[in-house]
């Protein structure tokens, strides 16, 4: 049995470029540079699970066939212990010449904005001294962490958060393949989910049909624990309609029946704020006063009575004070 299959990152990992989704603009980018078999040195930046490793794969095979295993090193600037152990590694490796037609080696760096500034520097110089046999592609998920002279050496390209209409072929294609199924509602869940991220959709798709071959939206709220967005709805309706309590119980109920934690309470309310029909003015107050919650949070107070509080804020702006 190959048991990296049976990890569905793994297996539904795109193999080809027009597999990957959201990415139009990035992936024809890289697509036509491949093709000219000669690429620069890339920088992929952009958030978690968007596919940039993947991309990253997909180009050092298109390149290399069948001997791209001898032709690429993996590095990740996060677990390699400094920088040292990453220059060893890439003179190693790029001290043979490429094997087939291609004169250059592919180093990935993956994790790049993880190495300190010195580091980076360090890793310029070993760019420049390795130019003329290899050629790096690195990823980092912000690329204001880079150093502007590494950047400049770079083409750099930005990958998006995945959007709602990118994930729907996908999901189904997986779904068909291992035989469950999975409604409208149980997508926009999982979308909900993800936050853009598809690494978090395939790993609850997983997750899900593990438990039932029928995937529903509960299933999919239950296992990323986080709120449903209609129980949310309800709870700021009711504070902005100036009910405290019904918003307090209401809140409570979501908190304690799908043990969500005030993080991410705050954060599916953050969301909510931008569906609800109301002045645009009033969302922008909203969102402050979630913001401002959402910190106090994060340093250690107690959650029950920031969410109170939080609700207190929208009651009082719901009346425009
Ligand atoms: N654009 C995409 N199209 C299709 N599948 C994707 C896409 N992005 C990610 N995936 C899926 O998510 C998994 C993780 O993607 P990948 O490893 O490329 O993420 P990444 O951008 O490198 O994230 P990280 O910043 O965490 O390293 C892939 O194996 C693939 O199954
Ligand atoms: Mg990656």
């Amino acid at each position: 049995m190959d048991t990296s299959s049976s990890i569905w990152t793994e297996k539904y990992r795109p193999k080809k470029f027009e597999e990957l989704v959201g990415q139009e603009e990035v992936v024809k980018k890289v697509e036509n540079l491949t093709k000219s078999m000669n690429i620069p040195h890339l920088l992929f930046a952009g958030p978690a699970g968007t596919g940039k490793s993947t991309l990253a794969l997909i180009v050092v095979k298109e390149l290399f066939g069948s001997t791209w295993k001898e032709n690429y090193l993996e590095l990740n600037a996060s677990d390699e212990r400094g920088i040292d152990v990453v220059r060893q590694k890439v003179k190693d490796f790029a001290r043979t010449k490429a094997l087939g037609n291609v004169p250059f080696k592919v180093i990935f760096l993956d994790e790049a904005d993880a190495l300190t500034r010195e580091a980076q520097q360090a890793l310029r110089r070993t760019m420049e001294n390795y130019t003329s046999t290899c050629r790096f592609v690195m990823s980092c998920n912000y690329s204001s962490k880079i150093i502007d002279p590494i950047q400049s050496r770079c083409v750099v390209l930005r990958f998006k958060l995945l959007e709602r209409k990118d994930i729907d072929k996908r999901i189904r294609l997986i779904a068909e393949n291992e035989g469950f199924s999975v409604g409208d509602e149980a997508i926009e869940s999982l979308y909900e989910a993800s936050e853009g991220d598809f690494r978090r959709i395939i790993n609850l798709l997983q997750a899900s049909a593990s438990i039932s071959n029928s995937v529903t939206a509960d299933l999919i709220n239950t296992l990323s624990a986080s709120a449903k967005p209609k129980d949310i709805k309800v709870v700021l309706d009711y504070a902005l309609s100036g009910d405290f309590l019904k918003a307090k119980e209401k809140l409570l109920d979501v908190m304690l029946r799908d043990s969500v934690s005030g993080t991410d309470i705050i954060k599916s309310i953050q969301k909510e704020i931008w569906n609800l029909d109301v002045d645009p003015e009033l969302k922008v107050r909203l969102t402050e006063k979630t913001g401002e919650i959402e910190f106090r949070l994060v340093e250690g107070s107690d959650e029950f009575i920031q969410l109170e509080a939080l609700l207190a804020g929208f009651v009082m702006a719901g009346r425009g004070k």
